[in-house]
């Protein structure tokens, strides 16, 4: 069997005011996988995805990444590290008042560093690129448009378009679809997924309900107060896991 793409061992993340988000988490992924972390908000999801990415500095654990320990790389080392881990975040943290083409650019920002991109000189590759992966994501016809003036789902799709410009080997998707109504839920989770397929490029996806999961997942672990209360196929999630998953607020989970 191959090596795990990023294997999480024994990690801890406790904030400065005491918060123990992560109390001593441990998984593996393995390349191609579609993981899904599901579990209640305050679970810690995210700050799970914000060690991996280094947005945030781990207390203890290790987690290696193709390979090494990443837990505690600081300066060139977390440079070199976020161009490889791409990131799509609820909000979609593009930049409003830029064309679509000029936020897939900016992915591509860690390769070409940041004078280059400040003066826009992008090689015909970077532009190539771009356009390539807004055709993947299917807006390529809006390259031209501000991205304040696109739909929620259609800005999630520029956000996709502009983490793959960055030639990411792994993507981590912090509860992508929480903002975006039902229908533009499933477009955006689709197109991960093709990412997923057609790139062969291995997706850690947080996400809240458990009607996405059985749909997108390959495997899904669940977190509750910071530990890994399930690790397993997303069918496997019976009833009376979901209970443990979700406690007292499983029906309203289940509603959605
Ligand atoms: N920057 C922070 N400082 C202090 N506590 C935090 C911070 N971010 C998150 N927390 C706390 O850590 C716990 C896990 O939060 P989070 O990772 O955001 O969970 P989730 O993404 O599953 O909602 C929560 O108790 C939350 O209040
Ligand atoms: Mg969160």
């Amino acid at each position: 069997m191959s090596n795990p793409i990023l294997s999480v061992k024994n990690l801890v993340k406790t904030y400065p005011n005491g918060v123990q988000a992560l109390k001593g988490v441990s998984f593996d992924v393995k390349q191609g996988e579609f993981l899904v972390v599901i579990g209640l908000s305050g679970s810690g999801k995210s700050t799970l995805l914000r060690c991996i990415n280094r947005l945030h500095d781990p207390t203890s654990g290790e987690i290696f990444f193709e390979g090494s320990d990443i837990a505690q790389v600081q300066g060139e080392e977390v440079r070199s590290l976020r161009k490889k881990v791409g990131m799509i975040f609820q909000h979609f943290n593009l930049v409003p008042r830029h064309t679509v083409l000029s936020n897939v650019l900016m992915g591509s920002l860690g390769r070409v560093g940041s004078f280059k991109s400040i003066f826009g000189f992008f090689s015909p590759k970077d532009k190539t690129d771009a356009h390539k992966y807004l055709k993947l994501v299917g807006i390529a016809d809006k390259e031209k448009i501000r991205v304040d003036q696109l739909s929620g789902g259609q800005q999630q799709r520029v956000a996709i378009a502009r983490a793959l410009a960055q030639g990411p080997s792994i993507l981590l998707a912090d509860e992508p679809v929480a903002s975006l109504d039902p229908a533009t839920c499933h477009t955006v989770m689709d197109y991960l997924k093709k990412v997923n397929k057609e790139l062969g490029i291995t997706i850690v996806c947080n996400l809240h309900f458990l009607s996405l999961v059985r749909q997108y997942a390959t495997r899904v672990i669940a977190l509750k107060g910071g530990k890994v209360v399930y690790e397993g196929s997303p069918q496997d999630i019976t009833e009376e896991w979901f209970e443990k998953i979700y406690g007292q607020d499983a029906k309203e989970v289940h509603i959605n």
